[in-house]
């Protein structure tokens, strides 16, 4: 075991794991950031997205010890106020079905808008492309994004 502090929400917190422990891992068991989902364990399905320093990262594929100083965003800490554009319209326009994957579309969709503000069709496609949902909730995610957009 060994005593990592990280930046997760603009907070500094400390946790005493070993260092090939996955972030995905730190979250969910000792921060509580239940967000961020474990979907697969092998980078193929996207649920574990957050931002390391603004790029979409797997967490399940990102060990503690290679953080070091990098900002960790998830779900939990994405906009200040609590309600990114993309949380606020997902709602608006029920883009759920079952929900499991969704934190980790608003994650990848709100750093592809952050680099580019009005994405094309194509662009939002190539882009969640990694981010896969087993209830086929892609139109509606594709509809959210350019609704956040406007
Ligand atoms: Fe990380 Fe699937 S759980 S990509």
């Amino acid at each position: 075991m060994s005593k990592y502090t990280v930046n997760v929400n603009g907070t500094q917190k400390t946790v005493d794991v070993n260092p090939d422990t996955p972030l995905l891992w730190v979250l969910r068991d000792h921060l509580n950031l239940v967000g961020t989902k474990f979907g697969c364990g092998i980078g193929q399905c996207g649920a574990c997205t957050v931002h390391i320093d603004g790029q979409p990262t797997r967490a399940c594929l990102t060990p503690i010890s290679k953080i070091g100083q990098s900002r960790v965003t998830t779900i939990e800490g994405l906009h200040p106020s609590g309600e990114h554009p993309l949380q606020k319209v997902w709602q608006e326009l029920d883009v759920p079905q079952c929900g499991y994957c969704q934190a980790g579309q608003i994650m990848t969709a709100a750093a592809l808008l952050k680099k580019n503000p009005r994405p094309t069709d194509a662009e939002i496609d190539a882009e969640l492309a990694g981010n896969l949902c087993r209830c086929g909730t892609y139109l509606r995610i594709r509809t959210g994004i350019h609704r956040a957009a406007e």
